[in-house]
């Protein structure tokens, strides 16, 4: 899967993507991230890819035809299959939409600066408009992060154990039950001792019962979704 960004701080996006599973699954070649710079597609010699707003008021907009300029030359090497713009008014982010993206060959995120971008690029090119939660970033790098490494770490084969995404808490409308390593005594706080039974059976009832538990006293909205 290729993932292509387009944005005017590209340095705010090198590092999350050099560690960890994002870091294995380019290393696996299954997936391949892009950073564009939207200033190579300028209006003048200047870098400006932003403009006033029509109407007045406080904040730039970034305008159609840096933008418009970038997607069309990026779309002369084949279709993406997804333009995703992410911005605080778009559809929240929940598993099911990383799932499902997860699936894609080939997406490109836009990453809002100052008030936004120009809305015609929204009506023509952009097919999602996707938010991270009812707060506000200064730009949309940080949340395209998100994105990418909620995608990125159910690609099929990118977790070496492959049953590991399926336990993450959302997968299966549950949170995910509370985990325990050594000691098996903590300042008095001991293990379940189920865990220690070696009985796989009863562990995974007890897993389920607590995930249960924990969902309805913490995320009861979850627990009837679709
Ligand atoms: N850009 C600024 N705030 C955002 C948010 N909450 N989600 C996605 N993109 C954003």
């Amino acid at each position: 899967m290729t993932i292509e960004i387009l944005t005017v701080l590209p340095e705010l996006l090198t590092s999350p993507f050099e560690h960890s599973m994002m870091k294995r699954a380019q290393e696996k070649g299954l997936l391949t991230i892009k950073l564009h710079t939207l200033r190579k597609w300028a209006i003048n010699k200047h870098g400006q890819v932003d403009d006033y707003q029509y109407g007045g008021g406080a904040g730039m907009v970034m305008m159609c035809e840096p933008l418009a300029n970038a997607i069309d030359e990026l779309q002369a090497e084949g279709k993406f299959d997804e333009i995703i713009f992410m911005t605080p008014d778009g559809k929240k982010l929940e598993q099911k939409d990383a799932n499902t993206l997860s699936l894609k060959n080939r997406i490109l995120i836009i990453c809002g600066h100052y008030k936004g971008i120009d809305q015609r690029i929204r009506d023509l090119y952009v097919t999602k408009e996707i938010s991270i939660g009812d707060y506000v970033l200064s730009g949309g790098e940080l949340a395209a992060a998100v994105l990418v490494d909620a995608i990125g770490r159910i690609i099929p084969g990118v977790l070496n154990d492959e049953t590991s995404a399926l336990t993450d808490s959302f997968q299966d409308n549950l949170l995910a039950p509370p985990v325990f390593s050594r000691p098996v005594d903590f300042r008095g706080l001991q293990v379940p001792p189920i865990l220690l039974s070696g009985d796989p059976k009863k562990i995974e009832a007890w897993r389920q019962e607590q995930a249960l538990e924990r969902t309805k006293q913490r995320r009861p909205d979850i627990l009837d979704q679709e």
